[in-house]
């Protein structure tokens, strides 16, 4: 684990974004009945472009995740998937297999194919994480499918006063994270406060960004974000980060944030591309085997 003393540094938000609006995720379920919460739903992709969906899932009750997502197609996007709690084995048509414990992230680009298996590899206790679909840009969905298990101890985590951030993408305070992407510059934090500890953030004010807790409650300016909530930040012009400020309890939230592709989006289900004819072409390739060839 690389920490980062950073204390000396210096960089303040100024003018810190609000929230826009509150978002409850919507309880559904997936692959072979797996329950799960979409956070990131179908009708804010616009709105928090690049990215496309993100789902939490979270129980004790091995009868909600023991199904497991069997086989199935991605084709034009990244899965980024996160494990808080549990192990999940990952195996993909080109014969990579991994497996995702505790604290682990799955960067996977999909690119113009893959097809994957994400089981379950436990019969009882807590399973709980996050997935997160990130968009490629036009020109990089065709690219060769592409990815990397990244292990809970590669992955590096930054100190701050009340604070331990785990820098998965992006970068936080001179920490670099352990992906970086170009075109979208995506940024993803998972923040960790004691009681009343605040943690800044910059971010470029044309960078969609979202906060989801997953423990406790936090305030942004003057909002509550409660458990289970996403709050979608405003891009006020001029706006330079973020702050996040712990109530009476420990929290723990995401923070995501990238840069806005501005293309069209089409999807069908595990594809998303630009264009309807591109699906139609998704759903050829799958069904005649050369989605992943
Ligand atoms: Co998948």
């Amino acid at each position: 684990m690389t920490i980062a003393n950073t204390d000396a540094e210096t960089t303040t938000v100024q003018r810190p974004r609000a929230v826009e609006r509150l978002v409850i995720g919507q309880a559904t379920h997936d692959g072979a009945g797996v329950k799960l919460t979409r956070v990131l739903t179908q009708d804010l992709q616009q709105r928090l472009d690049p990215f496309l969906m993100l789902d939490a899932f979270g129980t004790d009750n091995p009868g909600d995740y023991i199904g497991g997502f069997p086989d199935h197609p991605h084709r034009g996007f990244e899965t980024v998937t996160y494990m808080i709690a549990g192990r999940m084995r990952h195996r993909d048509s080109a014969g990579h297999e991994g497996l995702l414990t505790n604290g682990g992230v799955q960067w996977m680009t999909a690119g113009r194919g893959v097809i994957h298996s994400e089981m379950p590899e436990q019969e009882d206790g807590r399973m709980e994480g996050f997935q997160l679909w990130l968009n490629l840009g036009a020109s990089d969905k065709m690219q060769p499918a592409w990815y990397r298990d990244i292990p809970t101890a590669e992955i590096p985590e930054l100190r701050r006063p009340g604070a331990t951030v785990r820098v998965i993408a992006g970068e936080s305070h001179g920490q670099p994270g352990a992906v970086r992407r170009e075109r979208t510059a995506p940024l993803y934090l998972d923040i960790h406060l004691e009681p009343h500890a605040r943690f800044e953030q910059t971010l470029p004010a044309t960078h969609n960004a979202f906060v989801y807790v997953y423990r406790g409650a936090l305030n942004v300016g003057d909002r509550r974000v409660d458990s289970q909530r996403m709050a979608v930040l405003a891009n006020t012009a001029g706006s330079d980060g973020v702050v996040l400020q712990a109530l009476d309890a420990p929290v723990k939230a995401l923070l995501i944030a990238g840069a806005p592709l501005r293309e069209p989006i089409a999807q069908y289900g595990p594809f998303v591309m630009n264009t309807r004819e591109q699906l139609m072409q998704a759903v050829h390739d799958y069904q005649s085997g050369r989605l992943a060839a």
